[in-house]
């Protein structure tokens, strides 16, 4: 009998102590937006970043709107967004009152191009308050070549994907002005949901956790500006805490995934690796080819499904969609061109080989139309 269970894109591997760290948290009684274990979880994200600051929010998007509002972004205001990326960067943009700036990704990372920046500055002339960099599918935007760029404006890593990766020697969020991380529930790690803002500067460490917590100024009903509930639960934090130790092995088994995928599709005319970067060792969060087509995309995220196998479609380019299609943009043709065509395969970290094979299986035999340059 073959085995034909479904086999899930991308889900959490819950197999370290998340039950029992939650049982701690009912048995303490800690189990709202304060408590031990969100700030455990702050210290272990800002040693892994290197930062002197982390504040743990309810979310990813959260987390970018509150670094926005810290780096001073305010309505009337514009913010270089990667044109290929998860709406949430933009939206976030939108929430702090500015509108984004869509800059290309460029064809050798797939991340922000800088070398559009200096363009994008000069078409805007003084209207761009910080720039938004996304370390897409976990692997890091070239942040040298972006601050080389960046005519001393703020610099914010959307890290969303990307905790384990590296930026040369170093996890990536330790070069911006501010680094944002997600966990919600497709992320490497999860706290169910939640985000992290890092960043070394003390006063805005305070302003990102007043902002978080409706900008109370003390014990009494006091506030002294608009503010948010964006406080990260202290369950959350304990299920984030527990992932947090299996890291390292939850990174090295999705490394493996991805090697093993990478030689079934090096020499293939209708199917192409993503491209690696040499400044980042990715971690490999999500992984994803290249088809030639979106009708290929299409066909074999169906062949795929026949198989009852999960694949799907990665991002768009977000200009072209209806919210944000008239913000003012600069592209070069690559977020344009990958449109439809980035398919992501099974890479869950507890994915066992026995599963790998069979998606590997359905990739051997389905056949494409042969893929011509991106740019
Ligand atoms: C690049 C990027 N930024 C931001 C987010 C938002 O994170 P959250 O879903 O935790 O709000 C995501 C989520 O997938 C993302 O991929």
């Amino acid at each position: 009998m073959t085995n034909n269970l479904f086999i899930p894109l991308s889900i959490p591997d819950l197999r370290g102590k998340e039950a029992a760290y939650l049982a701690q948290c009912v048995e303490d009684n800690w189990v709202s937006s304060a408590g031990p274990s969100v700030t455990a979880f702050e210290g272990k994200i800002a040693a892994l970043t290197g930062r002197a600051h982390a504040v743990a929010t309810i979310n990813g998007t959260a987390s970018i709107h509150l670094a926005l509002l810290a780096a001073g972004v305010g309505h009337g205001d514009r913010v270089v967004v990667p044109d290929w990326t998860f709406a949430a960067s933009a939206n976030a943009v939108y929430h702090a009152g500015a509108e984004p700036f869509f800059i290309d990704i460029s064809h050798d990372g797939w991340t922000l191009d800088a070398s559009l920046i200096g363009d994008a500055l000069a078409i805007e002339n003084n209207r761009i308050k910080a720039i938004i960099a996304v370390h897409t599918l976990g692997q890091s935007a070239d942040m040298d070549a972006l601050a080389a760029n960046a005519q001393g404006l703020p610099l914010i890593e959307d890290a969303a994907g990307a905790i384990g990766a590296s930026y040369h020697d170093h996890h990536v969020g330790k070069d911006g002005t501010f680094a944002t991380f997600s966990f919600n529930g497709n992320k490497t790690v999860t706290a169910g949901g939640g985000g992290m803002v890092v960043c070394d500067d003390s006063q805005a460490a305070d302003r990102l956790r007043h902002l978080s917590q409706q900008a109370r100024t003390g014990a009494e009903y006091i506030h002294d500006e608009i503010g948010f509930n964006y406080r990260m639960t202290n369950l959350n934090a304990a299920v984030g805490l527990a992932q947090l130790e299996r890291l390292n092995e939850m990174v090295a088994a999705k490394r493996a995934i991805a090697a093993r995928y990478d030689q079934v599709i090096a020499g293939r005319q209708d199917l192409a690796c993503i491209p690696r970067a040499p400044w980042t060792q990715g971690s490999c969060w999500l992984y994803s080819i290249l088809t030639a087509s979106p009708d290929d995309s299409a066909a074999l995220i169906v062949t795929m499904s026949q198989q009852n196998i999960e694949a799907r479609g990665f991002w768009r380019s977000i200009s072209e969609q209806a919210p944000f299609k008239s913000a003012p943009k600069l592209l070069n043709g690559v977020s344009q061109s990958l449109t439809g065509r980035v398919v992501s395969l099974p890479c869950s970290s507890q994915l066992t080989e026995g599963e790998q094979f069979r998606v590997i299986d359905v990739l051997q035999k389905w056949r494409g139309s042969a893929i011509n340059s991106i740019t």
